[in-house]
């Protein structure tokens, strides 16, 4: 995920870039870049790969220590519009304005229409670039710095943040934001900071204010002091902003601020995602879904067909994975509990793959069913998230997940690494076997490359969405039980959240398949009971809302989790949780990527509900982390 940092102040700027970017380099990134001034103009150093190699330009032309009150802003960058190259890199210059970006701008492809018609002749593939000759255009109708760059985010669709500095305002640093977070702080010793993450600006200053969706921020010296003035991006209007100051303990510097383990780890999904497609993806590569070479990826393409084995939530994501491989890659698989699996007499043709799926890697039951297997001659995968696990060194391959440390024992951020590791699989294989059309496998590779901007901006702590589902908690937190229900890919997201719900709120909680209910289940439904609807648009949804008929004219309180604008839905529901989805390019590819925006919502619901209720959310009751009994 793209990292942001901005300074003007009294310390060196480039040092305090390098350390904030330093401190943001766990968001996932693939290039770099800094921007500073020397002599009143703006010099840029960017590299590909590490921090460390823009760290080494700086270094060899002598302006790691250059001290001025001008200012400058840095990148750390993961690439979605345009390979992870230096060109790419950000920041990006045009005339005197030099600008960083993190998120999406949608309709890049208008913009970049218009702007070569005008004559100008962007030299990176990205959507960021275009930003600053907006900026030019509206600078060119007369209006100052910083009202063109509110009158050019006026005309870009998407949600993102930019933060932007000009030669002709030295000392001036603009953000502005409707996406991806951004954090803003004064520095004691006078400057001003800004960053998309508190982390990067925690060693100069506890207090900082979290830019509002929709404000625009100025950072610069009125008058010989700092000050930081906000506006709505809007209309202009002056804001009155107040500024929050972390508290932010030994411990609590763990959780980042966060009262659990369990909130954070919900929160770095995001970042997980971006770690995941690093490290299973060449992106020097223009095919989509460009595979790293590796071992486990010799063994899949070789398979005539999969067995997946898993336990809890992993079997979840396995179930989801049966529906991505099966309908892009044209693969038979099948999906089972590791615990039934090597207790029967399984019969596999020959050709066939079997894939243990295993955060921890060394859960009992999947790592005895992997020995079995390779004790027999088939050929064995795992798929874990821990290097060094008993599962990926027993396996004949290991294909690694990389959600990094969770601290939690409730599976989080592991499960939907999970998810994308099968997603991308999926889709690979299907290009490769050309079930998947390269039209469409390209399609779908750009909007997974957009997930995880879009999810950051989505998951940010201020976000409205959060105080819904903490509004629709409180709401329900006394109830006897749960249904989750979908059908197709949210049928496993049903499981998961009553999983989740069970595990962490110790509240009985059962997920079905939504055709199911009325097959038995539908006998215990009364005003007491609540029943989770994961009705996104897809082609299931109708069906679902059928079902959803069904119980509530039982007497069952519904929360309905569906796309923002799908009036009818919310309107059958009780409490109602949106998902707001990105613009799309096509609805049917883009409805396999629904279960990485209904996870975090059944994920949160949960939590919410526990906290409510007063339960141990990290280290639940009777749980481990690693189950390595069977
Ligand atoms: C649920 C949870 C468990 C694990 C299960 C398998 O939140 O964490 O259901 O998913 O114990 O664990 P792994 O993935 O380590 O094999």
């Amino acid at each position: 995920m793209c990292g942001i940092m901005g300074y003007a102040g009294n310390r060196s700027v480039p040092r305090v870039l390098l350390s904030g970017l330093k401190r943001l380099e766990y968001r996932g990134y693939d290039s770099a870049g800094v921007a500073y001034f020397v002599d009143g103009r703006l010099e840029i150093q960017k590299a590909e790969g590490k921090l460390c190699n823009v760290e080494k330009l700086l270094h060899d032309k002598g302006f790691d220590h250059v001290q001025n009150e001008n200012g400058g802003i840095g990148h750390t960058r993961w690439a979605t519009h345009g390979r992870p190259t230096t060109q790419n890199a950000h920041p990006h210059k045009t005339g005197p304005i030099a600008l960083v970006h993190n998120g999406i701008i949608e309709n890049y492809q208008d913009i970049k229409c218009e702007l070569l018609e005008k004559g100008h002749r962007p030299l990176s593939e990205t959507d960021s670039e275009l930003f600053g000759y907006l900026v030019l255009e509206e600078q060119k109708k007369g209006h100052s710095f910083v009202e063109a760059v509110r009158q050019s985010f006026l005309k870009v669709e998407g949600s993102c943040s930019v933060v932007l500095i000009s030669e002709e305002e030295p000392g001036m640093i603009v953000g502005i934001r409707n996406g991806s977070p951004l954090v803003v702080a004064l520095d004691p010793q006078g400057g001003v900071f800004f960053a998309s993450d508190a982390q990067a600006i925690i060693e100069y200053t506890n207090e900082v204010a979290f830019v509002e969706m929709g404000d625009l921020v100025v950072g610069h010296q009125v008058d010989g002091r700092y000050q930081l003035d906000f506006y709505d991006s809007l209309t202009g209007t002056k804001l009155d902003r107040t500024t929050t100051k972390l508290n932010w303990s030994v411990e609590s510097l763990d959780k980042q601020g966060y009262p659990h383990y369990m909130l954070k780890e919900i929160f770095e999904q995001p970042q997980s995602w971006i770690d995941t497609l690093n490290l299973l993806l060449d992106r020097a590569k223009q095919d989509p879904f460009p595979l790293a070479a590796q071992p486990s990826v010799e063994l899949l393409r070789r398979a005539k067909q999969l067995q997946i084995i898993a336990c809890g939530t992993s079997w979840h994501a396995a179930l989801l994975g049966k529906y991505w491989i099966e309908r892009w890659a044209k693969i038979t698989v099948q999906v089972e509990l590791a615990s039934e699996f090597r207790y029967r007499d399984p019969v596999l043709s020959p050709d066939t793959l079997v894939i243990g799926i295993s955060q921890s890697g060394e859960t009992a039951d999947t790592l005895g069913a992997i020995r079995e297997m390779r004790s027999r001659g088939i050929p064995t995968l795992g798929i874990c998230n821990v290097r060094g696990s008993s599962m990926a060194r027993e396996a004949d391959a290991a294909l690694f997940t990389a959600a990094g440390p969770e601290v939690g024992v409730a599976a989080t951020k592991t499960f939907t690494s999970q998810l994308l590791s099968l997603l991308v699989l999926a889709g690979a294989l299907g290009c490769e076997r050309k079930t998947l059309s390269l039209e469409s496998g390209r399609e779908l590779f750009d909007e997974v490359l957009r997930l995880p901007h879009f999810m950051d901006g989505y998951l940010h702590r201020s976000s409205q969405w959060l105080a819904q589902i903490d509004h629709v908690s409180k709401q329900v937190y006394r109830r006897k039980g749960f249904f989750f229900m979908g059908r197709g890919y949210s049928f496993p997201i049903a499981l998961e959240g009553a999983l989740k719900l069970k595990e962490i709120a110790y509240i009985n909680a059962e997920g079905y398949a939504a055709g199911e209910l009325k097959h038995g289940p539908i006998a215990m439904i009364d005003d007491e009971m609540v029943v989770v609807v994961l009705a996104p648009r897809d082609r299931w949804r109708e069906k679902t809302i059928s079902n959803l008929q069904e119980v509530k004219s039982r007497g069952a309180c519904i929360i309905g989790i569906g796309n923002s604008d799908d009036q009818a839905f919310e309107e059958m529901s009780d409490f109602w949780i949106p998902l707001n989805v990105p613009k799309q390019i096509r609805p049917e590819l883009f409805e396999a990527l629904y279960p990485f925006l209904l996870v975090p919502a059944v994920q949160l619901l949960s939590y919410q509900v526990a906290v409510l209720r007063g339960t141990d959310v990290d280290q639940p009751r009777n749980l481990a982390k690693s189950v390595t009994v069977e």
